[in-house]
């Protein structure tokens, strides 16, 4: 993990609200799911960085180890550090803090499922190519918002939709499509999901129904993003043994059965 001043190469619009900021950035190795944290003021206002998914990594030159000359971040305006973001030019410095969190873990030659909803496909890109097969659910407002799954054909998965409004794929939850793919296999697919917590939380209890190892990756306002602060806490383990993980440092991938649901999305 390192601190690093890293030129803007872009920042443009890539679908309603989202922008997507190239970096240039002589990179460590970064894992898939793993993130950085970007200071959007030069000033104390806002204080904290953001942390934002490693979308992919510039000028890699192997497909699936990640080490390159820049990163790009997909991201969406909702709030104020996301809105000064998305007025930085192209040419100008910002500072990035990374690569930080465990990343995905990819295991044995069984398929994949994975279950992204809104801007959880941000974490997925790099984890996609580097599986290359398996199946990417992806839930999306409108048919618009549905157009970055686009940016996963040639990666070797097959892609399905759900949206809100019901313009592309199926109207309705992203988990309406996992409980379909569940259903028709043998053999239960490794699960990984990135979105909003009731979604997390529905694939989690859809997967263990079907005994599915599930992964899921947590957000949390973070503050520091490398365990010193304590902000980013969670309940694991058991009623029996309780423990409490750090989003940013232990993950933030966590196997799904080891999180207390109750308080992530009660
Ligand atoms: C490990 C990790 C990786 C992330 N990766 C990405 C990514 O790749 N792309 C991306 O767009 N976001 C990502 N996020 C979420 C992103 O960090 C937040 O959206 C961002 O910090 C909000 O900052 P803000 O100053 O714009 O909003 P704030 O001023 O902090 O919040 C404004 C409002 O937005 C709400 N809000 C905050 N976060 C979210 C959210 N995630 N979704 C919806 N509403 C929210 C707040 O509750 C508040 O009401 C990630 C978060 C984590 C923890
Ligand atoms: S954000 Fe500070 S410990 Fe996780």
């Amino acid at each position: 993990m390192q601190t690093t001043e890293a030129k803007i190469l872009y920042n443009d619009p890539a679908a309603p609200g989202v922008y997507r900021m190239g970096l240039s950035w002589k990179t460590p190795r970064i894992e898939p799911g793993q993130f950085v944290m970007l200071r959007v003021s030069n000033g104390y206002d806002p204080l904290l960085r953001r942390p934002l998914a490693v979308y992919r990594v510039l000028g890699a030159s192997s497909p699936t180890v990640f080490r390159g000359s820049g990163i790009e971040v997909l991201y969406n305006v909702v709030g104020r550090g996301t809105a000064m973001l998305s007025c930085k030019r192209a040419g100008t410095e910002i500072s990035v803090l990374g690569p930080l969190g465990n990343g995905f873990p990819v295991h044995g030659s069984g398929d994949a499922v994975l279950v992204a909803g809104g801007m959880g496909i941000a974490s997925f890109h790099m984890l996609a190519r580097k599986l290359g097969r398996g199946t990417l659910l992806y839930g999306a407002r409108t048919r618009v918002h549905a157009r970055l799954a686009r940016e996963f054909r040639g990666l070797g998965l097959k892609t399905k939709l759900a949206t809100d409004d019901g313009s592309a794929g199926i109207k309705g939850p992203v988990t309406v499509l996992l409980a379909q793919e569940l259903e028709r296999r043998r053999e239960p697919p490794v699960i990984y999901a990135c979105g909003p917590a009731p979604m997390l939380r529905a694939a989690a209890e859809l997967s263990a129904e079907y005994g599915a190892e599930c992964l899921v990756s947590l957000e949390r306002a973070m503050a520091c993003g490398m365990g010193a602060c304590l902000g980013c806490a969670i309940k694991t383990g058991t009623e029996v043994k309780e423990t409490y993980r750090l989003v940013c440092r232990d993950g933030p991938v966590f196997d799904a059965s080891a999180i207390d649901w109750e308080r992530i999305s009660p």
